[in-house]
C-alpha cells in the first residue's frame, strides 16, 4: 500500500532511509527537510504488517519562476526488497501526486540508467541552472508543458547544503 507519511511513520522512515543507502547522511537530509518546513510531500509504501518497505520525498525549490518545482530526493526501498518494484511504483505514485499539489517540474540528481524509464532525462535539465547542471546525473521532468522550456534557475533548501 502507497500512502502519505505519517508523523508516527517518521522513525521507521529514518531507520529505512539509513539502510538503503547505508549511511545516516540521507536520513539526516529527511529529518532537516521536515525541520526546516521545505517538505511538499512524502509517500511510504506500506507492507501488510505494517512496516515501511518504501520512502520518497518531494522537497520545494527556490526557482525564479512563479510555477512550482519540486526536488525528488531520497528515493529508498528496504535492501531486501529492492528490484522487486517498490521503488517503481513509488516513483509512479508520487509523480500522480506531485501533479496534484501543483508542481510543474522535478529535479533530481539520480542514476541514469533508473530514472529515464519515469520519464526524466539530463536533456530535460539542460536549461536548468543548479550547482550540479551538466552532470548526467541531474535530470529533470516536465509535468506541465513547457514548464523547463526556459532558462530557469534554482536553488535547493537549506537542508542540502549540508
Ligand atoms: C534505487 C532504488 C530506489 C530503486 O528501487 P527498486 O524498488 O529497487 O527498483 P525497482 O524494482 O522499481 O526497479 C528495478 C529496476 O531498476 C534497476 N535499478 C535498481 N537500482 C538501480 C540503480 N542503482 N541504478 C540503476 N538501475 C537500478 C534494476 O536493475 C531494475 O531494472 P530492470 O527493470 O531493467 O530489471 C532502490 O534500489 C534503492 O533504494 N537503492 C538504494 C538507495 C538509492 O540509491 N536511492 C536512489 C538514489 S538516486
Amino acid at each position: 500500500m502507497i500512502r502519505h507519511a505519517k508523523p508516527d511513520d517518521h522513525a521507521a522512515i529514518s531507520t529505512l532511509v539509513e539502510a538503503a543507502f547505508g549511511q545516516p547522511d540521507e536520513a539526516r537530509l529527511v529529518e532537516e527537510l521536515r525541520a526546516n518546513g521545505d517538505v511538499i510531500f512524502e509517500l511510504v509504501a506500506k507492507a501488510e504488517d505494517g512496516a515501511v518497505e518504501g520512502h520518497v520525498l518531494y522537497s520545494r525549490l527556490w526557482a525564479d519562476s512563479v510555477m512550482l518545482y519540486a526536488a525528488l530526493a531520497p528515493l529508498s526501498v528496504a535492501p531486501t526488497l529492492q528490484k522487486t518494484g517498490i521503488g517503481s511504483r513509488l516513483m509512479t505514485a508520487s509523480l500522480v501526486t506531485a501533479r496534484e499539489f501543483g508542481v510543474h517540474g522535478v529535479i533530481l540528481l539520480g542514476h541514469p540508467g533508473y530514472y529515464p524509464r519515469f520519464g526524466f532525462s539530463a536533456e530535460a535539465a539542460s536549461r536548468v541552472k543548479s550547482p550540479y547542471s551538466g552532470s548526467p546525473s541531474f535530470m529533470a521532468l516536465a509535468l506541465e508543458a513547457g514548464a523547463l522550456d526556459e532558462p530557469l534557475t534554482i536553488a535547493y533548501a537549506d537542508a542540502f547544503s549540508g
